[in-house]
């Protein structure tokens, strides 16, 4: 993957380089799309995606102020000389449509809906899931897809995840586990689960 240009960002966020890596090897399925990133932290796997892929429009959200102050930074500095500046938190690169929104998954309010929802390392706070999966279930277009990369720190927090998807009637459509060797030692390997999960049909008919 092109790492150039790239400044203010440490890769120690494994999670967003592998949800970034993902998206770019499943490509076509971002043509003119819109995306709605959530948690996106310093913003590494949508600055990737918005200097690679023909995209529609890209929203990078988090909720924290100061977060919200270096992605804007990291999204000025990585995106120019290209960006096309519209307003403080919304810009233009190539045919790209760029804004950072603060969204906060436990005060959402219904807003409109994107195509393609990511998220790298969010499924962290057993407390939060139920409302980051309020937020997909209320953002994501009848057809759209949500992917998520999570750094597996504890199962049972995952395990919960999934159950709650499955509750709430998100359909998983793939999972794929990927392994990072650490520079510590032979045994320091994280795993990063990837997951990609919709709608049900029998839902979006009762929305139709
Ligand atoms: C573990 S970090 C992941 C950041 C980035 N996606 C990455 O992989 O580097 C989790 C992110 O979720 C954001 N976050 C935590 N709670 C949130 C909430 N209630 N609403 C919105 N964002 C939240 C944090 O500010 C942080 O940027």
């Amino acid at each position: 993957m092109m790492m150039e240009g790239f400044m203010l960002i440490k890769f120690s966020a494994l999670a967003s380089h592998i949800l970034a890596d993902y998206c770019l090897e499943n490509s076509c399925l971002f043509k003119s799309k819109s995306v709605l990133e959530l948690g996106s932290g310093l913003g590494l796997t949508g600055l990737l995606l918005v200097k690679s892929l023909d995209l529609n429009s890209y929203t990078f959200t988090d909720h924290h102020s100061k977060v919200l102050e270096f992605l804007q930074h990291n999204v000025t500095i990585n995106l120019s000389p290209k960006q096309e500046k519209i307003g403080e938190y919304s810009t233009k690169y190539n045919n790209t449509s760029v804004q950072i929104q603060c969204l906060d998954w436990e005060a959402f309010h219904y807003s409109q809906k994107y195509d393609i929802i990511l998220g790298a390392d969010v499924v962290f706070d057993r407390r939060l899931i139920p409302h980051l999966i309020n937020v997909v279930l209320k953002s994501l277009n009848r057809r759209g897809k949500a992917i998520f990369a999570s750094t597996i720190r504890n199962v049972d927090t995952y395990n919960y995840f999934l159950h709650k998807l499955e509750e709430k009637k998100l359909k998983i459509e793939c999972t794929e586990e990927r392994k990072h060797k650490g520079s510590l030692s032979q045994t320091d390997v994280s795993i990063v689960k990837i997951i990609t999960f919709q709608i049900e049909e029998e839902i979006r008919t009762t929305q139709e």
